[in-house]
């Protein structure tokens, strides 16, 4: 016989007038190796039809099935009810706009996100279908690689003070992104571009350096050390366009 649980889980539809937020609790057993993902989707087997939450992949890949699990962020098919107490409460992430009970859109939060840090290979090379393909080092290969593991779960915004605080926050995420097309060479960007997407309040200079998006991320991105270079980047690049400005001759924007 397993354990008895007792989900306690946030319910409230957007969309419907008469519905209020509240906390409604269900009870499972314990079965070996059950997930969050299982004991959700037999709550809503069994016991009710209307529960709404997220998944695809069922194997930590997709990131949709993220929620707030114990007051934690995480992804519900990769935690096992065994490293949870016989309580669970479940909370749908916040930042992102809410679909109902458990269900987000981080969707669109993470279409604005690649719009606005323009994600995608900047180059005015015109594409040869018939050319070799570009050969870089299995090194860097595997840096970008690193940083292009990211799930667009969302639970390191939800994990971030400052993406809670101020709306337009970018959040770790997208630093991710800005560091992972710095290091590619096939991005002709330079600095000073960067410094035009990131360099502001709402970007790595808002960021306040406490790691909360580190400690969540279920994919394990070093996210520190992509914060840490972009923030001695876009630094020294505000102190030369000071320079720049106090300067006679000066002209940061050639650099
Ligand atoms: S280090 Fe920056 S991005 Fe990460 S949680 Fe803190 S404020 Fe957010
Ligand atoms: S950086 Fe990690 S926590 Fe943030 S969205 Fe990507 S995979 Fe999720
Ligand atoms: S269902 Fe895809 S990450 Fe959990």
């Amino acid at each position: 016989m397993g354990r008895p649980l007792k989900f306690n889980i946030f319910r409230y539809n957007p969309e419907d007038p008469a519905s209020v937020p509240h906390m409604e609790s269900f009870h499972l057993e314990e079965t070996d190796a059950m997930t969050l993902y299982i004991a959700l989707n037999r709550i809503r087997e069994e016991q009710d039809p209307t529960l709404m939450f997220d998944f695809m992949c069922r194997a930590g890949i997709c990131g949709s099935c993220a929620m707030m699990i114990n007051g934690r962020p995480d992804l519900a098919c990769h935690t096992k009810t065994k490293a949870l107490p016989a309580e669970i409460n479940l909370m749908p992430l916040p930042v992102f706009k809410l679909i109902g009970d458990l269900s987000v859109d981080t969707g669109t939060w993470f279409r604005n996100m690649n719009e606005r840090v323009r994600s995608y290979i900047h180059t005015d090379k015109v594409f040869d279908p018939n050319a070799d393909e570009e050969r870089m080092s299995n090194e860097l290969a595997d840096e970008i690689y690193e940083l292009e593991r990211c799930i667009e779960c969302g639970c390191c915004v939800a994990a971030c003070g400052k993406a809670n605080m101020v709306p337009n926050f970018m959040g770790a995420t997208a630093f991710n992104r800005v560091a992972r097309f710095m290091m590619d060479p096939r991005d002709q960007r330079k600095t000073d571009d960067y410094f035009e997407i990131v360099a502001t309040d709402d970007g790595i200079f808002g960021c306040l350096g406490l790691l909360g998006c580190e400690d969540v991320c279920p994919k394990d991105i070093p996210l520190q050390d992509q914060l840490g270079m972009l923030r001695r980047k876009m630094g020294w690049a505000s102190v030369r366009h000071l320079f720049d400005k106090i300067l006679p001759g000066g002209d940061a924007k050639k650099k």
